[in-house]
């Protein structure tokens, strides 16, 4: 199949497995995405203070996000202007500078080159080689929204807010319950043997999937809700540049929804300083809960609220996690906790256990979650499987309308449904065939142009 018969396929629903599969395809991905989109780096709570850094990834490429000695968020290519090698190793740490390791070519944590060993016998010093016109390439462009760190690797690429759109709405629920914002734990890293969209897809939209591949933590009592049944309930909603999954709440009053999922009175208090009545609306009006849910391409995030200890006291955690591609068949997940700034600290520690029982590398949910996303991925390398189209079209009907109308009075941003459907996860594939078919042509954000 050429890519504008998937494209098209895709957006009839159906879906050709190879997408989940072929190098090719990842090929275009690495230039028409991930080389063009706003793609996450870190949080700026972890790199609070000067010289506080973290390196990350926009697939190979490797970034030292550093907050600079004028407490300026940079980031910087890993990359030294010499011979390539990666100026720094470690992980994360706090340095004013960092000095390659193979010739030792040193630079300001601002990126400017103030080393140069032997400058005058191998350079013939400032005049044929200055310092000051060399520095670390930084990323072509930056934007922080909420303490989120995003970086694009093309120019043109729109402005952060046009590609988020309404999602932002949604967005401050899980980072913006306070003035403070959230701070975050982590993150905890591993690899699967997936392609990266099926975790985007299904952090999206799969409400489907809830009663079936996670009965057993319902079973075990984990949650209050939900009851199997009870995920159709909730809204699915698309919103700019994302989408998510949410619950039906039991009441329609603010602050005893918000209990009800665990949240003390004062952080409550705070949120309802905090949120605007448009989004004070979703939790009293809909009433709705935001759950799981995805910003294109890759970044997605998750709220919910187990049952924590013997007594059946419920707490909310939020969980921030990229689904970052090493190819088209395997994907680095890095996975944050986060929670309030000013949340007590009680409420930090439950909230704390409370993600690492869910998400996380030994989460209940990660663990049942990642064998259909691995197992999907090996089955849609298959030749013979790639003669299948996969039904992608819950929904819908046979013409394409909707079989559920959407929800009249939604009051958010976009559009949601509630019932089962994959409006998310083809919203998500939607944008996906937009990307690749963008050749980087006139009037296209691409980096070709
Ligand atoms: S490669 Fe970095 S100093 Fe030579
Ligand atoms: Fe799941």
């Amino acid at each position: 199949m050429n890519l504008e018969s998937i494209v098209k396929a895709v957006n009839d629903g159906m879906i050709p497995p190879a997408i989940y599969s072929d190098e090719e395809i990842f090929r275009l991905e690495r230039e028409r995405i991930f080389g063009r989109s706003w793609m996450y780096l870190a949080h700026e709570s972890e790199i609070p203070e000067p010289g506080d850094y973290v390196v990350r990834r926009i697939v190979e490429d490797s970034f030292i996000v550093v907050r600079d000695e004028h407490g300026e968020v940079r980031v910087l290519a890993n990359v030294c202007l010499h011979r390539g090698m990666q100026v720094c190793r470690a992980e994360l740490g706090n340095a004013s500078h960092f000095r390659c390791p193979y010739h030792a070519w040193t630079y300001k944590n601002t990126g400017e080159l103030v080393g140069l060993p032997f400058h005058e016998d191998a350079f013939g010093g400032d005049a044929n080689l200055s310092r000051k016109e060399m520095a670390l390439m930084p990323a072509p462009r930056l934007a922080i929204h909420r303490g989120l760190i995003f970086a694009s690797l093309d120019e043109n690429a729109p402005p952060l807010e046009e590609h988020m759109g309404g999602f932002d709405y949604f967005l401050d629920f899980y980072v913006n319950q306070s003035e403070a914002g959230v701070e975050v734990r982590g993150p905890q890293r591993w690899i699967v043997d997936a392609n990266w969209k099926i975790g985007a897809e299904n952090f999206s939209g799969d409400s489907y999937h809830t009663p079936h591949t996670h009965a057993s933590v319902v079973e075990i009592g984990l949650f209050r809700e939900p009851k199997a049944n009870k995920r159709k309930e909730g809204a699915l909603y698309f919103a700019g540049g994302g989408g998510g999954t949410s619950y039906k709440l039991p009441e329609r009053d603010f602050a005893a929804n918000l209990a009800y999922v665990g949240y003390p009175p004062e952080m409550i208090e705070r949120m309802r300083a905090r949120w605007t009545t448009a989004q004070r609306a979703l939790i009293s009006d809909g009433p709705f809960m935001v759950s799981a849910a995805t910003l294109v391409p890759n970044l997605s995030l998750v709220h919910n609220w187990p049952v924590v200890n013997a007594e059946g006291q419920v707490v909310p955690f939020i969980s921030i996690r990229l689904w970052q591609p090493i190819s088209a068949t395997r994907t680095e997940v890095i996975s944050w906790f986060a929670v309030d700034k000013l949340a007590p600290a009680w409420f930090k520690e439950l909230s704390y256990k409370s993600y690492l029982m869910c998400f996380g590398s030994s989460g209940m949910f990660e663990q049942d979650d990642v064998e259909n996303f691995t197992s999907l991925t090996a089955v849609a390398k298959g030749q013979f499987a790639q003669r299948i189209l996969l039904n992608g079209r819950m929904g819908l009907a046979r013409d394409g309308s909707f079989l559920h109308e959407p929800i009249a009075d939604w009051p958010g941003p976009g559009r949601a449904f509630t019932g089962y459907g994959e409006y998310n996860q083809r919203e998500v594939l939607r944008r996906w065939g937009e990307w690749m078919l963008d050749t980087g042509g006139s009037g296209s954000n691409g980096s070709a142009r």
